[in-house]
């Protein structure tokens, strides 16, 4: 059967970690959606277009996989789409209980659309969008955390964004 999944996310900036669970997702799946979302509790640092431009610079190759945006809610926009699934990966016992919260509201929002944890492999079970940002915003070596082909971007948008704080 035909399965269409969503990896949704706020990807500020993607990393190595969010590339892993696609990657594997895109092994296991028909198509994948990656989905540049909002989260309310988040202020972004990178604009939704550059996030957009850096997943789907790091996504080329998989020819399975797009990238897109959009305001509102996800299981709205899953229904909507026909999408069969959301794909998140967990990586410590501390992001399990915001998953469950989130796929128990989605379920409610949308009786059809189950959520599938993919466990984070042991390399990036301890990186985090916020942990690549303070790393390079101190100057620190990112090439370990981001994808290589976007790693130059991230960090001159990161110094920049430092220089006009
Ligand atoms: N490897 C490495 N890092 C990972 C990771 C992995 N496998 N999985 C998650 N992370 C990190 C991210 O980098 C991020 O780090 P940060 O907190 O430092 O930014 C953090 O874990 C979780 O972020 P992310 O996966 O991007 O998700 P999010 O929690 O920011 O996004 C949304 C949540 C966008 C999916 C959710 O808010 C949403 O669905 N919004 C749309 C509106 C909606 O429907 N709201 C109701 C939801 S029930």
């Amino acid at each position: 059967m035909n399965k269409t999944v969503i990896c949704p996310g706020s990807f500020d900036p993607v990393t190595l970690g969010h590339i892993d669970v696609i990657t594997r997702a895109s092994k296991m799946f028909d198509r994948v959606i990656v989905g540049v979302l909002v989260n309310t509790a988040k202020k972004p640092c990178f604009s939704t277009q550059e996030r957009m431009e850096l997943l789907t610079e790091s996504v080329n190759g998989l020819d399975n996989v797009e990238v897109v945006s959009f305001d509102g809610l996800l299981a709205e926009y899953c229904k909507k789409h026909g999408i069969d699934a959301v794909v998140r990966g967990l990586r410590a016992m501390s992001d399990f209980e915001y998953e469950f919260q989130m796929a128990i509201t989605n379920k409610r929002l949308n009786p059809g659309l189950e959520t599938i944890f993919l466990t984070a492999d042991s390399d990036s079970m301890y990186l985090s969008s916020s942990m690549v940002r303070e790393v390079g915003s101190m100057g620190g070596d990112i090439s370990n955390f981001v994808p290589e082909c976007v790693h130059d971007k991230i960090v001159e948008r990161i110094s920049k964004k430092k220089q006009t704080a």
